[in-house]
């Protein structure tokens, strides 16, 4: 499918997220082998989170939605942490790492034998990271040369590691972390720098033996976990394209509201106020251990600057979309140490410089860095998403700024996380 993105003054009005799509696997996953029913309000609508949920009813764990007051309210019928079943055929993750990684983690520590496959993105993305620290705990796991998916899952049981991430990926900690309420003993996960900690705040949400130290989380096996109300906060990483939307149009003025604050996920906000952001925190409170809140952002003049070290890491899912607001800056934006950007939906330091390119910008790359001239004039162009959404949606907020209308091809990949993407855009850009 193809969109027509045209040029935009501003953005305006109110907007809601989808719920956000970290912490909706994680949801999805634990309340399935928590004991009872779980209600869980603003699941993320995205293709990602699909994924997720169907592999947990191929596991044995039905899941119904309904509406309450006029809102989509999933319910997960859990089976209790030794209740997951034999799955009749391969586990299919689709587009999600996360569900792919932080599966496997639980898959390690099942009587039986699994298989997880995954889209043609998916099968090129590395799962060594989560091998390695599951072999240590004495799972089985083959995957195609040795690395990447399909994955199939020889379930063991397990003892309890101390493991030191090597590269900084909530995906591997939750990975290790779920495989530790399986194994015997202490599992204790120590992370250079601090990546996002939504298991490990649902994990006591849900009753988990777990103990938290800065970069330290240990789990005890053995403990079981209790099913409850959880309410999912809006996706921030969903929240950046309309913030940068707001920023690089003449008049814009715009309220976000629900949007998941976690101090994990918020560099995004910092690094953006110090840009020169005109963005507002409107009210703030906080919801099963994560805070929520509601921003407004009216159009600034952007310095641009530097993003290097831990920044990167906590914010690497708006690097494309920030790549976006450095072409437009006043003084251009650098991004160092994102290699990770190489491993995710598609490469994106190859896609976010091919689009921006198309659109007549420059820049240069290596390795691991972006080097992105600001005051760029970006024109109409043909947009490849490459079937990776936040591609898609970043250079759809590119759009706005062009010279005239673009065209997004493969736009229905900004489904894997935000479905109704393109519909909000449309009511917001005048
Ligand atoms: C995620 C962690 C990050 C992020 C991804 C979601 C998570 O990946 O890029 O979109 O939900 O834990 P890594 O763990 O590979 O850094």
């Amino acid at each position: 499918m193809t969109e027509q993105v045209s040029p935009a003054k501003g953005v305006h009005g109110v907007v809601g997220l989808p719920g956000d799509k970290s912490i909706s696997h994680r949801y999805a996953m634990l309340t399935a082998i928590a004991d009872g029913d779980s209600e869980i309000h603003n699941y993320s609508t995205g293709a990602d989170c699909r994924s997720t949920l169907s592999c947990m009813q191929s596991l044995g764990v039905r899941h119904t939605f309904s509406e309450k007051d006029g809102r989509r309210v999933l319910t997960v019928h859990g089976q209790g942490i030794h209740g997951l079943t034999v799955p009749a055929g391969t586990l299919d993750a689709g587009n999600s790492g996360s569900t792919i990684r932080m599966l496997a983690g639980i898959l390690a520590a099942q009587p039986f034998t699994t298989t997880l496959i995954g889209d043609e993105s998916l099968v090129k993305r590395p799962m060594r990271r989560i091998m390695t620290p599951l072999a240590e705990m004495g799972a089985r796991i083959e995957a195609t040369n040795g690395q990447f998916p399909p994955i199939t899952i020889q379930g063991s049981r397990l003892h309890a590691i101390d493991y030191s991430l090597p590269v900084a990926s909530a995906q591997v900690k939750s990975c290790v972390l779920l495989a530790g309420l399986y194994a015997s003993g202490e599992t204790i996960v120590r992370e250079p720098i601090t990546t996002r900690d939504h298991t490990e705040i649902a994990l006591r949400e849900l009753g988990a033996d777990i103990v938290l130290e800065p970069r330290v989380a240990r789990v005890r096996g053995g403990a079981k976990l209790q099913g409850k109300m959880l309410v999912v906060p809006g996706d921030i990483s969903s929240a950046a394209f309309f913030l940068v939307a707001a920023l690089i149009t003449k008049e814009s003025d715009l309220i976000i509201t629900n949007v998941g604050l976690n101090p994990t996920r918020t560099a995004l906000l910092d690094v953006l106020k110090g840009m020169g952001a005109d963005l507002r925190l409107l009210h703030i409170e906080q919801v099963n251990g994560e805070l929520i809140g509601n921003l407004q952002i009216k159009s600034s003049v952007i310095q641009g600057g530097v993003i290097e070290g831990a920044t990167t890491a906590a914010l690497i899912d708006e690097i494309p979309v920030l790549a976006v607001l450095g072409a437009l800056s006043k003084n251009g934006l650098i991004v160092r140490d994102a290699g990770e950007l190489r491993v995710k939906e598609t490469d994106r330091i190859e896609t976010i410089a091919a689009n921006l390119r198309r659109m007549g910008g420059t820049l240069t790359t290596t390795q691991d860095t972006l080097e992105i001239p600001g005051q760029q004039k970006l024109h109409a162009a043909e947009i490849q998403s490459c079937g990776d959404h936040r591609i898609a949606m970043a250079f759809s907020i590119a759009a706005l700024a062009a010279s005239g209308a673009c065209e997004i091809h493969e736009a229905e990949a900004a489904s894997v996380s935000y479905p109704e993407f393109y519909t909000t855009l449309r009511n917001i850009a005048r």
